[in-house]
């Protein structure tokens, strides 16, 4: 064979073989299916807030997994039960990462908290403190006083505005940051709330440097500059304030300190479990993050329900009635007997989880799933909202019926996977035990004293707030209450 015909065939086979190698690599990398993504800007300008309606329209069309762009960041998102179980559990380790962003590094003072550290020794010991020591039987036990007096006072103040219409959002945002204050500190009205609540407020689901980080250091929305200036130091002084005041009890108490609240139970690990004080600060601040405006905002949709469905809540006041009676007020110790009040909170959580989508996951490294591969550093999705609402697993989706829950074993501790309002695996919502026990109290506390009605005949509003990281109502929750006990027992 002539040198010439030979090279020929040796270039036509060595192009074959590229050819052959890059597909097969191509399709053991094959992306899930997702909405065309332009350079730059991604799939930037078709998304339509509130992005957990948007990314559950579009899975309609792709499939319940679906892989996008927003900027130049890669996100999947995932939207039923199957695909969730494989991000939460099949390959929870793998995807249990939080992204690295520069908004998260700031508020996590430096990745020394829990929400948003990387998996790590440092994030198991925090989990295993607030397991054990926070979130146990004994210690919620112990701090159902501080719920149950500001409760009362949460009721004398509608008592005293009964007659006229009241802003119920006001009422219960207090309830719930004095009784979260009051567990984390012994405190009623501290100005940490305040300024978590504006940190918080700074969190925008579109970060134009977040999404393109070419950008990020001009800080175009001129977040990091108030966190960095204003909001962070101020809120680390008036955090470590209260661990000075804390510790100085302590000492002062010598062998007699006994534990009041959970900066009291943080100053007195010991050993293993011996936090230094960044992280303690951290985790306090944590707590307010995670649980405050989560746990408000379901209150609020159950009430709001509760007042659009009159014969749900009459059905739960005759509950109310037949356990605790009217001689005396409700306490966290009769929940056990209140299982209609318990499916009220749950088929609240179904439809109005609090985090639609729950805190992004990232995967530091490529992960293949369901015949695909998820390239490393994806900010990962699970659509809590949309599977809640999954009319292939519910009935009558859309309908509020806490009958669904009554008589069945479906809870919402992440063991169900058609029920996610605080996730699942490795990084399920670490303050569950507490808001399942907040909030069907203070629920079952505000049936018991008062008749609830809309102040505007239409009923209440159930329009989403679209703009906002938690699922907030839209509406003003406008509402009459009468008095119905004794007003001896409040
Ligand atoms: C109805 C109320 C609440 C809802 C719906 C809720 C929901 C969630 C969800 C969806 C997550 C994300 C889990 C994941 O990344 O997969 C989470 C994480 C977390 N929640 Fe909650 N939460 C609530 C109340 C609370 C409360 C009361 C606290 C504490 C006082 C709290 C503390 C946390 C913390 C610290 C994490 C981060 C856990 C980690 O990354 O390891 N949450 N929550």
């Amino acid at each position: 064979m002539d040198l010439g015909v030979a090279l020929f065939l040796l270039s036509v086979g060595l192009t074959t073989l590229s050819l052959l190698i890059g597909r097969i690599l191509s399709s053991q990398r094959r992306l899930p299916p997702g909405p065309f993504s332009f350079p730059i800007f991604g799939a930037l300008f078709s998304l339509q807030e509130p992005l957990h309606q948007h990314f559950a329209k579009i899975s309609k069309k792709y499939g319940p997994i679906v892989f996008l762009k927003i900027g130049m960041v890669p996100f999947v998102v995932v939207t039923d039960k199957e695909m969730a179980a494989q991000i939460l559990k099949a390959h929870d380790l793998e995807f249990s990462s939080r992204p690295d962003e520069e908004f998260f590094r700031i508020v996590s003072h430096d990745w020394n908290d829990l929400i948003l550290a990387p998996i790590g020794d440092k994030w198991k010991t925090m989990r295993r403190i607030c397991s054990t020591h926070l979130f146990n039987n004994s210690t919620l036990k112990a701090s159902a006083g501080f719920r149950e007096s500001e409760m009362k006072h949460a009721v004398k103040a509608i008592f005293q505005q009964s007659g006229t219409t009241i802003k119920l959002q006001e009422v219960l945002s207090n309830l719930m940051s004095n009784s979260l204050c009051l567990v984390l500190f012994s405190e009623r009205g501290v100005e940490v709330v305040d300024v978590i609540q504006n940190i918080v407020s700074l969190c925008l689901n579109l970060n134009i440097g977040t999404l393109l980080p070419a950008l990020d250091w001009l800080d175009l929305h001129g977040v990091y500059k108030k966190l960095n200036t204003e909001l962070v130091p101020r809120l680390k002084l008036l955090l470590e304030d209260q661990i000075d005041k804390h510790r100085r009890r302590k000492d002062e108490a010598g062998d007699t300190f006994v534990p009041q609240d959970f900066t009291d139970v943080l100053i007195s690990l010991e050993d293993k479990d011996k936090l230094p004080n960044i992280s303690i600060l951290a985790l306090l601040s944590d707590m307010v993050m995670a649980g405050l405006e989560t746990s408000l905002v379901t209150l609020e949709w159950t009430m709001a329900e509760l007042i659009n469905h009159p014969h749900v809540m009459s059905k739960a006041q005759e509950e109310i009635d037949s356990v605790v009676g009217t001689a005396r007020t409700v306490q966290e110790s009769d929940l056990p007997n209140l299982p209609y009040i318990e499916a009220i909170v749950k088929e609240s959580l179904r439809l109005h989880p609090a985090a639609p989508l729950g805190v992004p996951h990232m995967n530091p490294k490529p992960v293949k799933l369901g015949g695909y591969t998820i390239p490393g550093g994806c900010k990962v999705l699970v659509n809590i909202w949309a599977i809640g609402r999954d009319p292939a697993r519910w009935s009558d989706p859309e309908a509020f019926q806490p009958e669904r829950f009554l008589g069945s074993s479906i809870s919402p501790n992440g063991q169900n996977f058609d029920f996610l309002p605080f996730s699942s695996g490795r990084r399920v919502c670490v303050g569950y035990p507490l808001a399942m026990r907040s909030i069907p109290f203070f629920v079952a506390s505000l049936l018991q004293a008062f008749n609830w009605s809309p102040a505007n005949p239409g009923g209440i509003d159930m329009e989403e707030c679209t703009r906002s990281i938690t699922m907030k109502l839209n509406a003003d929750l406008l509402v009459n209450a009468s008095i119905r006990v004794d007003q001896n027992i409040i």
